[in-house]
């Protein structure tokens, strides 16, 4: 696909779908502007370029139509105070109104649209609101990535509107990070996939398995795993369907001659509290009412050996139930140990990345994606409906 380097964008109106799904407190404070952060590239490029810039995302998941509580208004601040530039703010997304403001526009200005989902057309991938959204527009440039793997309207069917199409740095980003990571890495290749529900994950994993020379397992997800080779887990979370899943997931490991890493050592609590009695065991006695809420000592050692010789490492997830300062020294030393890697290494999830922002490690990872759902479902070897779009565009535009 083509990115918006690539095409003459100067005083041209621009329609660029963001991801401003950010959250937020209960008097609607943005809590994180990480997301909003991380388009400003695309954004000061266009400013540069004299662009007139129309930006469209989502916020939440709305139910029936309009919610105040999920405006995107408080975006339109933020954005206001990041690129020192007033954003209007259109309060509808489409329709007569909106097109006024659009026409009016002037080059470099900039005007927020109230969140896509307050319309229907939005998820049901709408041909008609698609065309609305595209009415007035020169270019539409995709730059969510973090919401590529939703087929809806803004992000899908758009592309049969707009008269070109093209990626945002953001996207490009992340499809090229994606790329070096999975499907032309520098090897030994490690994936380190944790997280509470081997259900969530076990496609990824099986997939992975096709990628990776050495798969390690961390977080409650591994308790299945552990069950599986005959452990007692205690109380801990396991999915007793998938204990067989667990089983040929690690036979095919073995087959393939990837590497499979388990925890050998956890830290147990009596309960999931703060307070809970906690000590440190070797998986083979976790005490019978116990519950497994971190990796231990010796695994983090592990875990560690195996990524000495990685070139490239790809996390998700975090190692233990992190959100609680007892059980989170498994995944903040992981985050210490992946960062001062000499690996190329890509991050991707939201529990990850709220992880790393907690040590302040953030600026030795490589790469810290920006989306939780779409680069779980790119692990899972899926094509995402976003990219999948812009690259038909091109085929069909060779010459655009
Ligand atoms: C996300 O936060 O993962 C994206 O913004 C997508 O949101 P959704 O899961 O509500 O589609």
């Amino acid at each position: 696909m083509k990115s918006i380097d690539e095409v003459d964008i100067r005083d041209k109106t621009l329609f660029i779908r963001v991801d401003f799904n950010v959250p937020l407190d209960r008097n609607r404070n943005i809590t994180d502007d990480a997301r909003i952060r991380a388009v400003l590239p695309t954004i000061n490029y266009c400013l540069d370029e004299n662009a007139k810039i129309v930006l469209g995302s989502h916020l939440g998941r709305p139910k029936n139509g309009p919610d105040e509580n999920l405006s995107l208004a408080p975006v339109a601040r933020r954005l206001s105070r990041l690129i020192h530039k007033r954003v209007k703010f259109a309060p509808e997304c489409v329709g007569p109104e909106t097109q006024k403001i659009i026409k009016a526009m002037k080059p470099g200005d900039v005007v927020l649209l109230e969140n896509l989902r307050f319309h229907p057309g939005e998820v049901k991938n709408d041909p008609e609101f698609a065309q609305q959204l595209m009415q007035g527009i020169d270019i539409y440039v995709n730059d969510a990535f973090a919401v590529a793997h939703r087929a809806h309207a803004s992000v899908a069917a758009v592309t049969h509107y707009a008269p070109i199409c093209v990626a945002g740095f953001l996207m490009r980003d992340e499809v090229r990070y994606f790329h070096r990571s999975m499907e032309d890495p520098a090897r030994p290749l490690v994936a380190l996939i944790g997280g509470a529900k081997i259900s969530s994950k076990l496609t990824a994993l099986v997939n992975l398995l096709n990628h990776v020379d050495k798969l390690i397992v961390g977080g409650a997800m591994a308790n299945t795993f552990l069950k599986a080779q005959g452990y007692q887990v205690g109380k801990s979370l396991v999915d007793d369907n998938l204990i067989d899943a667990a089983k040929k997931l690690m036979a095919t490991a073995l087959e393939k001659g990837v590497k499979f890493y388990l925890p050998v050592d956890c830290v147990v609590a009596d309960a999931f509290d703060s307070r809970a009695e906690t000590k440190i065991t070797p998986v083979q006695e976790v005490p019978e009412n116990w519950v497994i809420a971190d990796i231990g000592p010796a695994t983090v050692t592990l875990f560690n050996e195996a990524l000495q010789n990685a070139k490239t490492v790809v996390w998700n997830g975090p190692m233990g139930a992190f959100e609680i300062d007892a059980f989170s020294r498994g995944t903040q030393a992981m985050v210490h140990n992946v960062a001062n890697s000499f690996a190329l290494t890509i991050v991707g999830g939201g529990d990850t990345d709220v992880a790393i922002h907690k040590t302040g490690e953030l600026q030795k990872f490589s790469y810290i994606s920006t989306g939780g759902g779409a680069f779980l479902e790119l692990l899972e070897g899926k094509q995402l409906p976003g990219i999948v779009a812009l690259q038909e565009w091109h085929k069909q535009h060779p010459d655009a």
